[in-house]
This record gives C-alpha cells, sequence and structure tokens, in this order.
C-alpha cells in the first residue's frame, strides 16, 4: 500500500521499520505469535532494498507468509524512511504507540565504498523517522544497534560500558555508533523519550518452521548464510578470511545469536516502556555469552544438516577483530530476557529454511 492510501485506524500499533528484513520479519512473526501482542496492530514500512516481494504479490514475501502461518493482518506500507511526508501520513492514519527501527543499509564491505549512500539511510533516514515521531508525540523507541559499536575489544567478554565509537573499521559501524549518539541528546533533550538500542552480536538461524529465514542478495557477507548457501550447492566453497588469529584454532570467534532469541529480545524491550519511572536511553547486549570460531561453526553445521562444507582459507579481512562475545547480564536485569536456543538449534534451522528454499523466497 502507498502512504497516501492509508485508512484511518485508531487500534494502538507498532511500527516496525525495516519489517520485511531478515530480523524485522522475525520480530513481527514473534510480535504477532504472542497473544499478548495481540492488542497491537503490526504496521511496517520497507523500501524494499533488501527484501523481496513476488510480481503478483501486494506484500513482501515474508509478511505473506507470517500473515498466512498466525492468520494475522500486517498493514504494509511500502516506503523509505527518508520519506517524510510518506511518514507523516501512516502516523496520522495509526495510533502508533512506539517503533521499533530496523530500516538500514548493512553490509560493512558496501559501506566503504558508499559511505554516502550508507549515511543517507542510516543516519538522514533515521533522524527523519525521529522528527515524524516527535511530530506525532511518539517518545518510545527499539534502536537495532550491533556490537560493531565497540570497535577492537579491550577486554572480553564485552558488556555495556565498554567505550564505544573509537577505531571502528566501517561507515556502517559509524552509522549505528552516530545513531546512538543522537538517540542520548534526544534523551537528554527530553525526558519523553525512551529509548533501548539493541545491540545484536551475530543474528544466524531461522523460524524453527523453516518458512521464513534469511536471504541475502548475492554473495553472503555474514558466515552462516554463506555456509548454508554452500551445502545446499549454491556456492562452491565457503571462503574463511584468516586462520592466524590467537583463538581456539586460529579463526574468528564470535557471539552467535538465534534469530528467534533475537526477536523475542524486541518483545521483551517493549514491555519495559510500561515500567513506571522507565526513560532515557539505554543499550544492552543481545547475544548469548559464548563465542564460536569459524571452524567450530563449520562443524555443528555438517553435523546438523548432514552435508559437507568445502572450505578455502584465505587472508584476513580487514576490520576483522579476532575475537568478540556478549556480557549478557544487562539483558537478564532490565528486559528479563536471556537466550535459550542452542548452537545446534540455530544450524538445524537454518538448514530448514535453506534446504527447502535453496534460492530464498524466490523458492515459496
Ligand atoms: N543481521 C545482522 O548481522 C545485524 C547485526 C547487527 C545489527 N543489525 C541491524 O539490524 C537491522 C536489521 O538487519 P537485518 O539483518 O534484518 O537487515 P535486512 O537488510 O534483512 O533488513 C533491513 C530492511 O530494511 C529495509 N530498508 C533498508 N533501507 C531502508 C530505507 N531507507 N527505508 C525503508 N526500508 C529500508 C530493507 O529493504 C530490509 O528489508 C539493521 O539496522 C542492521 O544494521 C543487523
Amino acid at each position: 500500500m502507498k502512504p497516501q492510501d492509508a485508512e484511518t485506524i485508531m487500534a494502538p500499533a507498532i511500527l516496525v521499520t525495516g519489517g520485511a528484513g531478515y530480523v524485522g520479519s522475525h520480530t513481527v512473526m514473534s510480535l504477532l505469535e504472542r497473544s499478548e501482542s495481540v492488542e497491537f496492530e503490526i504496521v511496517v514500512v520497507d523500501n524494499l532494498t533488501n527484501a523481496y516481494r513476488s510480481d503478483d504479490q501486494k506484500k513482501p514475501e515474508p509478511l505473506r507468509i507470517i500473515e498466512e502461518m498466525t492468520g494475522k493482518k500486517i498493514h504494509f506500507y511500502e516506503l523509505d524512511i527518508r520519506d517524510r511526508e510518506g511518514l507523516n501520513k501512516i502516523f496520522a492514519a495509526h495510533s502508533i504507540e512506539c517503533v521499533i527501527h530496523f530500516a538500514a543499509l548493512k553490509a560493512v564491505g558496501e559501506s566503504v565504498e558508499k559511505p554516502l549512500e550508507y549515511y543517507q539511510a542510516n543516519i538522514s533516514g533515521t533522524c527523519t523517522l525521529f522528527e515524524a515521531m516527535r511530530k506525532h508525540g511518539v517518545y518510545k523507541l527499539v534502536y537495532s544497534s550491533s556490537c560493531t559499536v565497540y570497535g577492537e575489544p579491550e577486554k572480553l567478554p564485552l558488556d555495556e560500558s565498554h567505550p564505544t565509537g573509537q577505531g571502528l573499521a566501517s561507515p556502517y559501524g559509524r552509522s549505528k555508533f552516530f545513531c546512538e549518539e543522537i538517540m542520548k541528546d534526544l534523551c537528554r533533550s527530553d525526558p519523553k523519550w525512551m529509548v533501548i538500542s539493541l545491540r545484536y552480536f551475530n543474528p544466524v538461524g531461522a523460524h524453527h518452521s523453516g518458512r521464513i529465514g534469511e536471504d541475502p542478495t548475492g554473495i553472503p557477507n555474514n558466515l552462516m548464510p554463506f555456509i548454508s548457501q554452500v551445502a545446499v550447492g549454491r556456492l562452491k566453497e565457503l571462503l574463511v578470511f584468516g586462520n592466524d588469529y590467537p583463538t581456539i584454532d586460529g579463526t574468528g570467534v564470535r557471539d552467535y545469536i538465534h534469530v528467534e532469541d533475537l526477536a523475542e529480545g524486541h518483545v521483551k524491550a517493549i514491555k519495559l516502556f510500561k515500567q513506571p519511572g522507565f526513560s532515557g536511553f539505554h543499550a544492552v547486549n543481545l547475544g548469548t555469552g559464548t563465542g564460536y570460531s569459524v571452524l567450530q561453526m563449520v562443524a555443528a553445521f555438517e553435523r546438523a544438516s548432514g552435508r559437507r562444507v568445502p572450505l578455502r582459507v584465505t587472508g584476513r579481512r580487514a576490520g576483522d577483530v579476532a575475537a568478540n562475545y556478549a556480557d549478557v547480564s544487562l539483558a537478564l536485569r532490565l528486559l528479563g530476557w536471556r537466550a535459550t536456543r542452542t548452537l545446534a538449534d540455530m544450524c538445524r534451522h537454518t538448514w530448514a529454511w535453506q534446504s527447502a528454499h535453496p534460492q530464498g523466497f524466490r523458492d515459496c
């Protein structure tokens, strides 16, 4: 639907920007699967730069499937968050209570080549969204941040008091850091703002049904979709960037988190807005607290899928750190959230999705 066609709907709503993407769609699913969020209508805006819609459908494929699975309606608008007028129309048409802001460009390497495009979409777009929120009196925000804001870890595990913004290797990472600084300034300027910035570690996996999952365009930037596309025969071999790091087997170590756990973190975050006295800016890590190396991930995936994943070691990638993993104690204290799914779940669900949809949503 186009914003100008929006009908006025007065039921309380959650606006999800970028809700047709990977983490956004799983969060929409999680919101609709939970009875306590039924009181909210779900309104998604997405410009479809990184989400698939088939020619004969009005809604992007992940949202169409979620509606089919849950029997619940999602209001979808094809809209760029930099479209001020369009946003205003949507805020006027729906009774939006809070915003979960996923919409962003996210390819680290591409951001080095196209910094202006990244700053435009991720920072300018975010400011336009915040202006629309303020204009319509909406001050509750959950933001998709990243462990990238920590840069090279000074110590592990990384907790939220670790300095941010130092030595960041890419415009993408800086855009996440700058947005956090902007949100801190907003909160200082007006106590009505309530902002939870969720610093994701490495989201992987798919919905346990295998019906929605990660569907990157081109060669995947992230490890898990790369592994699964090799396993399914779409790619010939996995490239391992460096095996001379000071880690258990020389390959990079990351804190992988199941996307359904991550999605549930957002549902918990929204509940905090109801807590009396809650206000201001809060950054919270979402990870498992455990790091796995590239080779450990490959072995776990081979076990889960029964497929072999051929690999080739090549040089280190600029900007990659040896290891990072989260201190997740604040998420438990503040949100009452902790990741419950295992590495085997992450691999099994990724494989359920990838093996049923070798070409991603084009196979739905
Ligand atoms: N996936 C990860 O590894 C990871 C890690 C840390 C943080 N994040 C952050 O989480 C968020 C979601 O990531 P994802 O993996 O789901 O990415 P994604 O690309 O799958 O989803 C982002 C969605 O936003 C849409 N979008 C992009 N620019 C837009 C714009 N200007 N206006 C409207 N829609 C726009 C895209 O079409 C896409 O559907 C992003 O902000 C990302 O930076 C992701």
